[in-house]
């Protein structure tokens, strides 16, 4: 599917039919992950005794099939980008399995890795801190050419030339600098860098967050064009719903290092099953029999996000579900298929028979647990925020980055060709961390530089809806 769009200016003549070809058939699962876990120890005193654990991903199930786009969505802090690292091997799972096209690649060391990052990469969020500032989009884009030691028919240069076409760059612009190009270029010269050496898997994190909102769709729509031609498998980490929708086959919800709900998307979103993901969704109607005489308005959760430190006992959404009951707080319900090809871990689930029809008694945090909101206020809110923002926003946004293009020191440009150098070296990519980390990677005086971020925030999309009550909260 298509999403009409602005040009990123971007070069838009048609890309050269693929020639490249994949190794699983279609449907064939590609990446299987079993109880996988990531606790970010948390260490204190002089002998760095460990005192805690963050539990960033805590025991999650699912496959990944050739040619599909799974869809990763969830509040802030509920584990999606660890959960990408840690499937394509730049962290180091605490427990749990990976399993690539059969092979364990759970603990597999960096030499080992080797030859499955070829087939396995990474797409960053930031465009900006994910390009070396000092290399040409010529040494960028053939930097796993060299770190794989492959030399493409033809020689490196027309190969990259060939990669900058396909995501419509133009080859010419070989040798120009990141700085020379827009926010949505450098994303598609990120996606030429991810794609260079033809890999099955693309995890793609957050891979348009940092683009103004006509340029997301540009780039969601190339991402689009290039799984049809090049056959590619993708698992796509956002915040935002609508570009979520626009792009997956199936759609993972997280929640605090758990996975809720599994499901294709048509069903996700006409009819999700946890109340969560229907959270989520925020616009449907809440046909609980337990809240029969309450009118069915939009749902805002309320409550915040509870800490991954200590996540809540049994399910652990049941602090701010307001059909929680006894056997929510005590017992954490498994992820069921409760319908086909909808899997959901729920005792008391939407639209499907209830798991614990005995436990009727609401928690008392269930009542209160979110507001319900008519639809006009919300409509009248949001139209009122639109009215607002660009007006005062942008502006101020970009004088704000025209000032900070204009300072820019040397120091800090070397700091984010560190980082960005560490993100080429898509080999050794405990980096990316250190690649996504720095926000400040603009190059000096370009008019490319100082548009992009502070824009982007101003004109960004709404977070999901839970996220967005944990601001009316406050
Ligand atoms: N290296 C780390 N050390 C310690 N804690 C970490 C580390 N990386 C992530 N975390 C913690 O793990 C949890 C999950 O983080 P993660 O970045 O995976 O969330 P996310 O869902 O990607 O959030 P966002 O949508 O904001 O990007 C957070 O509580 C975060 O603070
Ligand atoms: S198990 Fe209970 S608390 Fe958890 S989502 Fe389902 S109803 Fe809510
Ligand atoms: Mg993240």
């Amino acid at each position: 599917m298509t999403i009409p769009a602005q040009s990123d200016g971007a070069e838009t003549a048609k890309t050269p039919a693929a020639t490249l070809t994949k190794g699983a058939a279609k449907g064939e699962t590609l990446l299987k992950v079993t109880g996988l876990q990531k606790h970010f120890p948390i260490r204190k005193g002089l002998l760095s005794r460990q005192v805690g654990a963050v539990r960033a991903v805590d025991g999650i199930d699912f496959e990944v099939r050739a040619g599909e786009t799974l869809g990763v969505v969830g509040e802030s802090g509920c584990g999606k980008s660890t959960m990408g690292r840690l499937i394509t091997r730049l962290l180091e799972p605490t427990g749990g399995k990976v399993e690539f096209q059969g092979r364990d690649i759970t603990h597999l060391s960096t030499g080992g890795m080797r030859p499955m990052r070829r087939d396995v990469q990474m797409i960053f969020q930031d465009p900006y801190s994910s390009l070396n500032p000092r290399h040409t989009i010529g040494t960028i884009v053939s930097a796993p050419f060299r770190l794989q030691g492959v030399e493409p028919e033809g020689g490196v240069k027309k190969e990259v030339q060939r990669m900058l076409e396909v995501v419509g760059l133009n080859p010419e612009h070989y040798n120009r600098y990141p700085h020379e190009f827009s926010g949505g270029q450098r994303q598609r010269i990120g996606i030429a860098r991810a794609l260079a050496l033809n890999p099955k898997l693309v995890v793609a994190d957050e891979p348009v967050s940092a683009l103004d909102v006509s340029i997301q769709a540009q780039v969601v729509n190339l991402l689009d064009d290039l799984q049809q031609e090049l056959g590619l498998t993708y698992v796509i980490i956002a915040h935002d719903l609508s570009v979520v929708r626009h792009v997956s086959d199936r759609i993972a919800v997280m929640y605090l290092g758990k996975i809720v709900e599994l499901a294709d998307r048509d069903s996700l979103y006409t009819a999700p099953m946890h109340p969560y993901t229907k959270a989520l969704m925020s616009a449907v109607p809440i046909p609980d029999p337990k809240r029969r005489n309450v009118k069915s308005e939009r749902i805002l959760l309320t409550g915040d996000v509870p800490s991954p430190i200590a996540p809540p006992s049994g399910c652990r959404f049941h602090t701010r579900c307001w059909k929680a009951t006894e056997i929510c707080k005590t017992t954490e319900p498994p992820l069921l298929e409760l319908k086909p090809g909808q899997q959901v871990a729920c005792h008391h689930p939407e639209n499907a028979e209830d798991q614990a029809p005995q436990d009727v008694v609401l928690l008392s945090a269930a009542k209160v647990a979110i507001e319900l909101v008519p639809d006009a206020v919300l409509a009248e809110e949001a139209a009122a925020k639109k009215s607002e923002a660009p007006a005062e926003k942008a502006p101020e946004a970009a004088a704000e980055a025209a000032e900070t293009a204009e300072v820019v020191e040397t120091a800090e440009v070397a700091e984010a060709a560190e980082a960005a150098e560490a993100a080429e070296a898509a080999e050794a990519v405990e980096a990316p961390e250190a690649a996504e980390a720095p926000e400040a990677v603009d190059a000096p005086g370009t008019s490319a530089s100082v548009e992009a971020p502070e824009v982007t925030e101003a004109e960004a999309p709404a977070e999901p809806e839970a996220g967005r009550q944990e601001s009316t909260d406050k």
